[in-house]
């Protein structure tokens, strides 16, 4: 649903208080060369009206479940949900859906950080060495250069795969064929072809392991918390660094401490909660893809509902805000660069320990946020957007 009233243009911040930068771990993207386009985009994006369709730039848009550039690789649907194209260069994403024995053998990338997330089914892993059994929920963090690989073990499996960086969409088109379906064909051949390899290698950032899929010892996928530096690891269904804020509780599933910086993974969980005010961000784009229940958002004057396997991102600049939906609603928010992290550790408590939200709401310390407004990359318009639609 969209308005016709006019839209105010808010001005990015023209500079950032020292402080800010003290609590963003260096990245080639931030802060100067970010904030300088940022600067520049925020009153053009704020006029934009998302679309449900991959844009070609870094605008606002959303993607509703499967409904991405879809190709067939090796008897499994990869659907693109973000190119280089729609983030500036920043990332990409795509799910990749199909049935048992389907995957893609162990290779690793020199210039992408990836992060996979088992959406539904369940999934044999490969990463660095060690073999694992992920079921639904299970997180897997991927450094540059580290092999990985992984092939699915039941009739119906997803995985979301995050890629930091651009490329991963020529490798794709290597791969596999456009295909206008949205689940492979019955009894699909999940063989993977030598060539389509090979050109692949050469197409893009990837390069195949001498054995695809080796018969390692397998072990379940059982951490519960987060290493402090940028290695691989593993993170079973549920866990992570967890804060709870109000109704929800946040679970960290990456940092910035561990990639590098250049993007952190939170997972939201809670009930039916009243929409957030209405805020941008001057340097990160903040993708949401909603897992369980529903999300109803607000992007520039838009309104745009969520539904489980939904996407939205919202680049630096976008007027956006959020309310969980259905009484049991789970998110994932990819916020790249990573510098936003310090939000969750202010308006949250750390050390939440439970699997699940709060029966009761916790204190929201939005206080905090307050006082420490300008050391977070966060605009909140929401006193000014009343005013102007109350006129
Ligand atoms: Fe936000």
């Amino acid at each position: 649903m969209t308005t016709n009233q006019p839209w105010p243009v808010f001005e990015a911040d023209t500079q950032l208080p020292a402080s800010f930068y003290d609590k963003v771990t260096p990245h080639p993207e931030t802060p100067e060369a970010l904030l300088a386009e940022g600067r520049t985009i925020t009153a053009h994006i704020q006029q934009v009206v998302p679309e449900a369709k991959l844009p070609g730039k870094k605008i606002p848009y959303y993607i509703p479940a499967d409904g991405g550039e879809r190709y067939l690789v090796a008897g499994t649907v990869v659907n693109v949900i973000s190119r280089a194209a729609d983030s500036g260069d920043i990332f990409e994403m795509f799910t990749v859906t199909g049935g048992k024995g389907a995957g893609q053998p162990v290779h690793q990338h020199n210039a992408h950080h990836v992060a996979l997330y088992l959406l539904d089914g369940e999934s044999e892993l490969w990463l660095d060495g060690e073999r694992y059994q992920m079921k639904k929920g299970d997180f897997a963090s991927i450094p540059e250069c580290v092999d990985y690989g992984f092939r699915f073990g039941a009739h119906r499996s997803k995985m979301l795969v995050w890629c930091s960086g651009p490329g991963i969409q020529h490798v794709l088109q290597a791969l596999g064929e456009p295909t206008a379906y949205y689940i492979q064909p019955n009894n699909a051949d999940t063989r993977w072809q030598p060539e389509r390899m090979r050109a692949a290698e050469q197409a893009g950032d990837i390069a195949f392991a001498a054995e695809a899929f080796p018969e390692y010892t397998i072990k379940p996928i059982t951490q519960a918390s987060l290493p402090e530096e940028t290695v691989p690891y593993t993170l079973a269904a549920d866990e992570g660094q967890k804060f709870v804020g109000g109704p929800e509780y946040f679970a960290l599933l990456a940092t910035q401490q561990n990639t590098g910086g250049k993007f952190f993974v939170v997972m939201s969980q809670g009930p039916q909660t009243p929409m957030i005010p209405r805020h941008y961000h001057n340097l990160h784009t903040e993708n949401f893809f909603c897992v369980d229940g529903a999300l109803d958002m607000i992007v520039n004057h838009s309104q745009v509902s969520l539904a489980p396997g939904d996407f939205a991102s919202i680049p630096a600049g976008t007027i956006h805000a959020y309310r969980m939906a259905k009484p049991f609603t789970r998110f994932m928010g990819f916020l790249t660069p990573g510098l936003f992290q310090n939000f969750f550790e202010t308006l949250g408590e750390a050390g939440y320990q439970a699997n699940v939200y709060p029966h009761e709401p916790h204190k929201l310390r939005f206080d905090r946020v307050l006082k420490e407004l300008e050391s977070l990359d966060l605009v909140i318009v929401e006193e000014q957007m009343r005013k102007m639609e109350s006129e």
